[in-house]
């Protein structure tokens, strides 16, 4: 009688270990063990080639499997999600061993993200992150802070405009609607610049993270606001459309309406040493070998914390003088 109870026990016990090996997250790996890292084929499913930010992050991520010996299928969205969704459920039909993407909106993944789990095939987030409330259909999210870039850009206008006594207008440049940066660099700046109540965001409307778009919408704002103190934008691209804008209506940027913008790539950095910007939060897009070393870490049957930040400063024109040179991107 107590051998059967044993056996039963141990029973219960292996199956409970094959459960967390199915349906587990943060494990990787394979019944068989690790497969060469030139067995493996990963899927990745970019957002476009919107920014100068994505271009390097699209080199990384390449340089990165390249350099890894990984095979990678990369697929370009174009800013559209349904376009992403297609990629991700082709990845999974090819039965690929990862599949990574970075979303281009916040919303609507669930459906193709439970695909691939019933698949068994794990997801990583890079760069953005989803809106879900299921946060099994994913292995990490490994990225910036948005919300800490937004307050960071938010405390330089709070210092720079300390001792203002009068209304400072302020305009925001926002990334793409419904984005994960858009909506958290804008919650991070409104959050610090309530502080001062002369601190105004007189308007906000997309650019959607190109720099035509930054352009547009600068030109449109320059129309309808007689008088605008500070753009902020969501990212480089934007900004460097910006000053076009404010250039071609005869103001100086930098100096008659001061620029804030996140990113720190090498066309944004120029501005900023030229002094045609004011001060750039970094954020990094070099995220190709963290996603080789998650990948080679689970494929080894390792584990990987649930969010992976990245490593970000921010500069001002001094500093970005000093930074220009050795500049990769
Ligand atoms: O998701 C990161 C953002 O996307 C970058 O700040 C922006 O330049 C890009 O298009």
């Amino acid at each position: 009688m107590k051998k059967l109870i044993s056996l039963a026990a141990a029973g219960v016990l292996l199956l409970g270990l094959a459960g967390c090996a199915g349906g587990g997250t943060t494990a990787g790996g394979d019944a068989a063990g690790p497969k060469a890292t030139d067995q493996l084929v990963v899927g990745f499913a970019q957002v476009g080639a919107e920014s100068g930010w994505r271009t390097a992050n699209t080199k990384s991520i390449q340089s990165a499997f390249e350099e890894a010996n990984i095979e990678l299928k990369f697929s370009d969205a174009q800013q559209k999600q349904e376009n992403q969704i297609k990629a991700i459920r082709s990845y999974i039909q090819q039965g690929v061993d990862y599949i990574s993407f970075s979303p281009v909106v916040e919303t609507g993944w669930d459906a193709v993200l439970n695909e691939a789990k019933a698949a068994n095939i794990p997801v990583i987030l890079t760069d953005r992150a989803v809106d879900s409330k299921d946060d099994s259909l994913y292995v990490t999210f490994l990225g910036s802070d948005f919300v800490e870039e937004g307050k960071k850009a938010g405390e330089w206008v709070v210092n720079e405009y300390k001792d203002a006594s009068a209304p400072v207008n302020i305009v925001q440049l926002e990334g793409t609607t419904g984005a994960a940066p858009a909506i958290d660099r804008a919650e991070g700046f409104a959050d610090t610049i309530s502080s001062n109540p002369n601190l105004t965001v007189i308007a906000s409307q997309t650019g959607d993270f190109t720099r035509a778009g930054g352009k547009q919408v600068m030109e449109a704002m320059l129309k309808s606001n007689p008088k605008i103190d500070l753009v902020y934008a969501h990212n480089d691209d934007m900004g460097l459309g910006a000053i076009e804008a404010i250039e071609a209506a005869g103001l100086v940027p930098g100096k008659d309406i001061k620029i804030v913008t996140v990113d720190a790539v090498k066309d944004g950095m120029q501005a900023l040493a030229d002094g045609k910007i004011n001060f750039i939060v970094e954020c990094s897009p070099l995220l190709g070998p963290q996603l080789v070393d998650v990948i080679t870490t689970l494929n080894e049957g390792g584990t990987v914390e649930k969010r992976i930040l990245t490593d970000e400063t921010t500069f001002t024109q001094e500093q970005a003088v000093t930074a220009l040179p050795d500049r990769q991107y």
